[in-house]
This record gives structure tokens, sequence and C-alpha cells, in this order.
């Protein structure tokens, strides 16, 4: 386990930030009960240090949500992508079997697929060595001379898991199953059952801010009422959501208001899950270490963040249906209000993620106190500080 950073100008910054309380040795004021915590200190923000002791801490060890498996339901689809710089491919073979492997070719590593698709196999841009769907090495140009065996290479394969309709990989190959990881999240969500939904139609966008301030920024609901009054916070009270902090950086809220659309009504019919159920539920939940859940009656809407810099991350958005309401008429109308709204309230957080990116570096920022209504991204803090520092950093 690291301790507390030692790293020349941001540990003169956490020694400022901490002056009079522990000299910056460990971030106690952070860990303190949540009335009188501070939130975390600028440099943990913008830091090439710490962006990459995350990648080895966190995201090179912990469960990732990466893909549907919808988005793969033939077989030969692929989906090639890099997580943290990571090239990975997914695959589903022949005999309808998921598969992911480093997107890595044995020759010199460029990538062997791109994008999205539908194939027989992988051929290596560069020099052509040909791939297939379970990763195996099957051709290699000019390689006989000295004696290669293509049937010793092959592509890295990593772990792969699926949970609720999703899949899930793990770069450490002795990380605990992938049922232990989720199964205190699944407690609060898997009868939702995402399995039997649908994805509608996926999109991102890119913030200019390190990747932990939207993770806050969705568990923050300090600010649902004041930032977005004009989308999703009319009428809001935070202090009528119970705030479920759990261990290791879980989280749930269920909780009842009515929907933000005009008329105050879901706009379709209700997840069979909650079929019979209130027109005013609602939920959030967050499955370290970027898989962020929301649900309202007729919909669920995960949110994926992933790091790509220091001060850049990509939300990947996921709105899930019930399978029947997508052949429903007024389905892609509906669908489009919701996107049009969850995107509106995602540029309203825009320039605001921006400005604490900036605040971050400024020489004026010292991290201020928190409301009893901040628990949900203080419990997120302590699990960060406990996986980068250590429980006593
Ligand atoms: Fe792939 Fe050479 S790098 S064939």
């Amino acid at each position: 386990r690291l301790r507390a950073p030692a790293i020349g100008r941001e540990r003169a910054m956490s020694q400022a930030v901490d002056a009079g309380d522990d000299a910056g040795r460990t971030f106690a004021e952070v860990r303190r009960p949540t009335v009188r915590a501070r939130h975390l200190p600028g440099y943990i923000y913008t830091s090439a240090e710490i962006y990459r002791r995350e990648k080895e801490e966190i995201f090179l060890k912990d469960w990732l949500c990466i893909a549907r498996e919808e988005e793969l339901a033939a077989p030969g689809d692929y989906m090639a992508l890099r997580i943290l710089e990571e090239p990975v491919l997914l695959t589903r073979n022949r005999a309808g079997e998921l598969g992911a492997y480093a997107n890595v070719c044995r020759h010199r590593g460029v990538e062997v697929a791109a994008g999205i698709g539908n194939a027989e196999g992988f051929r290596c841009p560069y020099h052509g060595w040909r791939y297939d769907l379970d990763g195996r090495l099957v051709g290699a140009p000019y390689m006989r001379a000295g004696a290669f065996d293509p049937a010793s290479c092959r592509l890295d394969p990593l772990r792969l898991d699926r949970w609720a309709g999703w899949v899930f990989v793990n770069f450490d190959a002795g990380a605990a199953p992938l049922a232990d990881y989720v199964a205190a999240f699944d407690k609060d969500f898997g009868w939702l059952g995402q399995a039997d939904c649908r994805l509608a139609e996926k999109h991102e966008m890119v913030f200019d801010c390190n990747w932990k301030l939207i993770v806050e920024n969705l568990l923050d609901f300090y600010h649902v009422a004041a930032l977005h009054q004009d989308t999703i916070g009319q009428g809001f009270d935070v202090t009528r959501m119970p705030l479920n902090n759990r261990a290791d950086g879980r989280f749930s809220s269920f909780f009842e208001r009515e929907s933000p659309m005009p008329g105050g009504k879901p706009l379709l019919d209700p997840l069979p899950a909650l079929a019979g159920g209130s027109e005013k539920l609602n939920s959030v939940g967050f499955l370290p270490p970027n898989f962020n859940v929301i649900f309202r009656p007729d919909y669920v809407r995960p949110f994926v963040i992933w790091p790509l810099a220091p001060d850049r991350c990509r939300l990947v958005a996921y709105p899930l249906f019930a399978r029947e309401a997508l052949d429903r008429p007024g389905f892609a109308a509906a669908a489009r209000a919701y996107r049009e709204l969850h995107e509106a309230t995602l540029v309203e957080d825009l320039e605001m993620v921006k400005s604490l990116q900036n605040a971050c570096d400024s020489r004026n920022f010292v991290p201020g106190r928190m409301s009893k209504v901040e628990a949900a991204v203080h419990n997120t803090l302590i699990w960060y500080l406990d996986r980068m520092f250590g429980p006593g950093g």
C-alpha cells in the first residue's frame, strides 16, 4: 500500500492545506465525520503522478464495466476500446462466448482491431499477423524461417464476467470474483432486472476535468436545486433523499419525487420490476470506481466515467428501457425527451466541473468544509483514500 504522497510541489500543497492538523502526512481532515470534514486538496485532481497511481491502484485492480452484453449480440461481434491507454478487445466467438483480450499485437504491439463491428477474425494492419475471435494467432507472414511457432502466441486474455446484462473486465488475474465485487451493489439494484432491459441510443460527453469530479458531481445532490433549477432541480428537496452509504464506496438512495418531465408523469410504461409501484420512485447508486446508476419508473440510465488524462474524462450514458417499450408508438419521442433532459443537465454541469478543475490549480484554493447532504461524496472520497493510500493514509 502506498502512503500519502511525498512528491515535491504536491506535497508542499498538501502541507499547506493540512497545516496545523497533520502537516500533510495524512488526509485526516477529509476523514472526519461529514459535517466536520473537508474536501480533497486540489493536486489530487491535477497531478500526473496521482493519475498514474490511480491506474495502478484502482483501474488495473477493480472490475470495470465496459459494455452491455447486447452490444455484442451475434457471433463475430467485437468492440475495441482503450481503458486508460490499455487497448482492450471484446469479442463474441462462433460458439457465442464473450472474450476479452489485450488488443496488442504479439509482433510489435499495434492494436489489431479498431472500433466496433462484426468479423471472422482480425488482421493486424501493420505487418498482417492474423488472429481468430479467441485471440489465437492463426497467421504470421514470413515467420517460418526462424522456427517461430504461431501456436505459442496469442493475444493476452483478460478476465471477463457479467452482471445484470453488463460486461465487466479485470486486468488483475488475482482479483476476487465479480460476484463478490458487486455483492453489496447487487443487494440494492439486482432486483431491477437490468438484464431484461434494452439499450436505446448510447451517448457520450467529454469533460475538461478530472474523472473524480464527474464521479463526485453525480453523487453531489447538494448542487441539484441551485444549478439545475431549469432542468431536473425544480422542486428538488435534498433533505428528502436518504443517503445509504455502504462499505467500500458503494452507495444507494431510493426516494420519491415527481418526474421532471412536463406533466410530472413518466413518459413510458414502467420497467417490469417496477410495475404497480409508485410513479414517483427515483434512485441513484454508485459502484466504484466509475459506475453510476439512476433509475426512474420507466428507465434506467447508468453512466460510466473514464479517465482520459488528469484533466479530461469521458462519460458514457447507457439509457435502458423495458424491452417491450422500444416497440411502442411514441417510444422514440420519449427516449429523445429523456436524452435531451439529461444532456441539458450535463451541459449545466460542464462549466461547473471545468471551473472546479481550474480551481484545483489555483494558489487561492483551499478545500472547504462539507455539508451533511454531501455524505455520498464523502463516502466516495474515503473509499478513494483507502484505495490510494491505505486506511491510515
Ligand atoms: Fe502487428 Fe507487426 S505489429 S503484425
